[in-house]
Order: C-alpha cells, then structure tokens, then sequence
C-alpha cells in the first residue's frame, strides 16, 4: 500500500474558526454501544455490495498503513501542526469500530461526529460521504463490520494548539457541511444523476480535483473540480479548464478510469493511481459511464476537439512534437532522446515496458506549474495504477537538477508550445528535496 501524506491545509482554517467555537459550542452525545455479544448477521449480497461501496471510497488508501492490514488504520497524514492517524476500521472491539451501531456509523458519515461525541478532522472526507443514502451506508456497514476484527493500536493523533480541540471543527461543519444524502437534479438526466450521486459522494473526487478558500474547504461554482492539490502533486482540472490540448470525452474518461490509462492523455500515477486501482476500475461499465457524463457536462460544450476528429488531431499534436526532436540541437533535445524516447517514442514500434505514453498528449505538460513532471521524473512511476501499465524508472540518480531543468524546459516549450514555467529550478531542487526519504 502505498504511504500517503495528504496535506490538507482546511487545518488552517481551523485556527480562524477555533474562536468562534466557543459561541457555536455544540455538544454530541455518546451513542450506546452494540451488544457485541450478538453481533449482527449480513446476507452475502449485502457484503458483497459494500465491498463495491468501501472501494469506491477508498476506504482501504487511507485506512491502510505502510504494509499494514487491509483497514486497521494507522496511516499518516503529516500536515503542518502534527500528524493524523487513520482509525481502525475493522470489527474490533477494543480498537476498531467492532461496538458501533449503524446509527453510530451513519453519523460518522454524514456528520464527522464518532460514537463517542468526538469530532472528526476532514481529513476524513465527511463532507462528500454525506451524500450518501442510507441504503448505501447499511451495505457499507454490513461490509465494514463483516471483515475479520484486527486489533491495532494506532497511534494517537496529537496536533499542537489549537487544533488539538476538535470542538473547533463544528464551526467549520456549521460553514462548509451540508449533512444529507445526495438529491438528484431534476433537469438532468438519470445517467447524470448517478455520476454526480459517485462523484460527489462516496467518490470525494472534488476533495483533490477542487481548489480550497483560505479556510481550506472546497471552493463552489465554476472552480469546482476547477484544479487542486494532493500530496504534493496536482489534480488537473476536470471541468472547462483542463489543461488537456485535447479535452476529454466520456469513451476517454471511461478508459482512463478502467485502465489507468488513455491513450489521447496520459496514465494515473501518483495519488491517482490507488483511486483508480482500488475504486474506479472496479466499477460496473454503467457507472464509469455515469461518471463520465457527469463529467464531461462541466466542459466546453463544444468539446476541444470534436469526436471524428480526435484520432487526427491528437497524431498531429504528436507529429509536430515528435518530428523536431532531431537534429538534437538543444541539451534538453539531447536528453529527451537518450533517456526518454526509447519508452515514450510515437513511432508505432514495440512497446519496450507496458504502455507507452505520448508526452505531447499528457496534460501535466500543459499544468500552469511544473509539479507532477518533476515527481515522475525524479521518482518516476513506482505504483503504477495496474502492473499492465508497467513501471517507469526513477531518473532522481542519474539527472541533476540542470539537467531536469534543460529537460522540462524543452519539453515545455517545444512539446507543449506553452511559455516557460517560472521558477522551474527552485521546484525540481524543492521536490528533490521534499521526496528524498520516500524514494
Ligand atoms: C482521505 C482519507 C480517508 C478516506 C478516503 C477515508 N477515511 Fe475514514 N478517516 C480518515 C481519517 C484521517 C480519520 C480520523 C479522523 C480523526 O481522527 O479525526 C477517519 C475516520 C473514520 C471513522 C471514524 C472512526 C473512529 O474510530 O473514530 C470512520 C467510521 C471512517 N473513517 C470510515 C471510513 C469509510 C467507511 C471510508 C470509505 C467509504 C473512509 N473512512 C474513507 C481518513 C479517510
Ligand atoms: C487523492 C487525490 C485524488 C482523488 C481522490 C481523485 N483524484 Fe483524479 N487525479 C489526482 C491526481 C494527482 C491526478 C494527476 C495524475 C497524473 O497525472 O498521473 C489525477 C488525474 C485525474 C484525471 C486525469 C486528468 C488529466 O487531464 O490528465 C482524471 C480524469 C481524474 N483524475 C478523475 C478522477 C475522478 C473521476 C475521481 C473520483 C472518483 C478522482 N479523480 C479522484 C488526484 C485525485
Ligand atoms: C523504461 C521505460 C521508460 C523510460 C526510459 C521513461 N519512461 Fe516515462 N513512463 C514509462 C511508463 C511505463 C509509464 C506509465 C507508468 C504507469 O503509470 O504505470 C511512463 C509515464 C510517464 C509519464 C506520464 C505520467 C502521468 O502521470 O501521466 C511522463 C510524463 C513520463 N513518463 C515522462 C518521462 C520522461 C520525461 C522520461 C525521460 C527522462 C521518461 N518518461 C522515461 C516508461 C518509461
């Protein structure tokens, strides 16, 4: 399982609203304990449906430490005033969620309030898994408390003052949480409704794709889905600013969320690689194309590039890429075709290592900042959404920092034709840096 620091900075927005806690002072009460002595007994199917729904919220990405068991919690989420823990979310009595009822479960989900009265931090995602029905969250229950008890002692999330005082977050919650399963939208379709019911749900694909205000919750509007920050890396933006050459559309996104791959943009690496491989690619062809009419609504109507087009339009974008590299006149030239091109070549060859991405295509070239070129660079692609996709080396030993400069320069520029990103050098020895211990 791969390590996750999500740094999720609505912790400073906390600090703002920390004052006003004392006015909105709200206290929850304890829910009784279950009778474990009889503990409830699920059909199969219920399971089995739950099992689909834990997936899709990536339950497991989070609740799973560094090779640790399959929801026993203990993941750090190190953000700037402390680390988070992840809980135990297996039946265990003493240490996981084994004495709680689902109307103790139900308001976790729908409230960020635990059985004891406690609140949550929304590092867990409460704000999108309140969308979710009440059928649902008996199968997710069903599934959660199904699973084989482990006992795990995590440690304890201890963040300094005043963040230390979970009553806080219910001056954030009264802000920036709308408890309540999702209603549909009457002027849309049934097929919308659906992707919009998983995108905004259990999805909480908005919690990385949706930039923060200043108290760090999502912004609403046109800036949803509108671009975001996840662990370092960017999540593009979904909606009509995708910084894709090409845009998407639904057979695209419906691919990329099966495969991890799409061969007109690029694959899901970094955070979005367990998104896709524990909770898209499991999913039935009728929701993937749900989610993918759901989304593809909040681009250009137009499209960037119509449907009987795209074949054409992306083997151009190629061409006039790939066509100038030589004479390798410059040292980013140069670099490119000795480190890169055997894997990333567009000239219809073999596949050297599972698939072979364009880099005119991939929309992190088209990024307003240079971030999540620089990670696959240095760290390259160690996760990678499926094995099929295969594995892309790490170059963080064999480049120096003026030379992944030279590098993504060229690219930006002769690749992408976009203006040279500004303080370029100071990001690449920035995130050299900043993911020296994981790599
Ligand atoms: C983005 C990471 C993330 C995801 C995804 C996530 N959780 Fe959590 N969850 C957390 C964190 C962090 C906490 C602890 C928050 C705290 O200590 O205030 C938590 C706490 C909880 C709690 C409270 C447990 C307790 O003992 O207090 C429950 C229940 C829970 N999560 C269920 C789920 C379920 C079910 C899913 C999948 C549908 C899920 N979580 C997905 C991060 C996540
Ligand atoms: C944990 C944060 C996170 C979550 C949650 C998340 N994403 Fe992503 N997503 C990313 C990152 C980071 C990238 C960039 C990946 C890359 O370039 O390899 C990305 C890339 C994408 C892309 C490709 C965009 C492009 O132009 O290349 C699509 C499509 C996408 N995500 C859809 C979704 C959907 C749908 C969901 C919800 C089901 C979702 N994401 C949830 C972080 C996240
Ligand atoms: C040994 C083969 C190999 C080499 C050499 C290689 N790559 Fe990759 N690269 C891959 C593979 C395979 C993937 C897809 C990995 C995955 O997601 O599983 C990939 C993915 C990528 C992506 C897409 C990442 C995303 O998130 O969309 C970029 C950009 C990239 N490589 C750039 C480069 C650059 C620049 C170089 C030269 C410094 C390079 N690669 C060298 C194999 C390679």
């Amino acid at each position: 399982m791969m390590r996750l620091k999500r740094v999720l900075g609505w912790c400073v927005g906390i600090v703002v609203v920390v004052g006003a806690a004392g006015l909105w002072y709200s206290s929850h009460p304890e829910i009784e304990p279950l009778n474990v002595k009889n503990p409830a007994k699920f059909s199969e199917k219920q399971i089995a449906r739950g099992k689909l729904l834990a997936d899709t919220g990536d339950c497991a990405v989070c609740h799973t430490s560094k090779d640790g068991v399959t929801n026993a919690g203990g993941l750090a989420i190190e953000i700037p005033f402390g680390t988070i823990y992840t809980t135990n979310i297996t039946p265990d009595v003493e240490t996981g969620i084994g004495d709680w009822s689902f109307e103790a479960f139900k308001r976790a989900m729908r409230e960020g309030i635990d059985r004891k009265g406690n609140y949550l931090y929304p590092a867990f995602p409460y704000t999108a898994f309140t969308k979710t029905t009440d059928a649902d969250l008996e199968d997710l229950y069903a599934y959660l408390m199904s699973q084989t008890a482990v006992k795990s002692d995590n440690p304890v999330t201890d963040l300094s003052f005043p963040f230390n005082i979970r009553r806080g977050i219910s001056a954030w919650n009264l802000l920036f949480l709308s408890p309540g399963a999702y209603q549909p939208d009457t002027a849309q379709s049934e097929e919308w409704n659906r992707g919009a019911y998983l995108v905004e749900g259990l999805g909480h694909c908005s919690a990385c794709h949706t930039p923060r205000n200043l108290m760090f919750a999502e912004k609403t509007g046109d800036d949803y889905l509108g671009g975001g920050v996840a662990e370092g890396w960017i999540a593009p933006a979904l909606n009509r600013n995708t910084p894709s050459p090409m845009g998407w559309n639904k057979d695209e996104l419906v691919e990329y969320m099966r495969t991890g791959f799409s061969a007109n943009h690029g694959v899901a690496a970094g955070p979005m690689a367990p998104v896709v491989k524990e909770g898209l690619s499991v999913q039935s062809d009728a929701d993937l194309m749900a989610i993918a009419t759901y989304l593809v609504s909040f681009q250009d109507p137009k499209g960037k590039v119509a449907d009987g087009d795209r074949a054409k339009a992306a083997a151009d974008i190629n061409q006039q890429a790939y066509s100038r590299v030589e004479p390798l006149t410059t040292q980013g030239a140069r670099i490119f075709s000795g480190a890169c091109m055997a894997c990333h070549n567009q000239s219809g060859g073999p596949v050297l290592n599972g698939v072979n991405p364009s880099i005119a295509l991939n929309s992190n070239l088209y990024e307003s900042v240079p971030d999540n070129m620089i990670h696959i660079v240095l760290n390259g692609v160690q996760s990678p959404a499926s094995d099929k996709l295969g594995y892309m080396p790490a170059f963080r030993y064999n480049m120096n920092d003026q030379q992944i400069v030279a590098l993504l320069s060229y690219l930006r520029e002769d690749f992408a034709k976009q203006p040279a990103w500004p303080g370029l050098a100071e990001r690449v020895k920035q995130i050299r840096l900043e993911t020296e211990k994981d790599n």
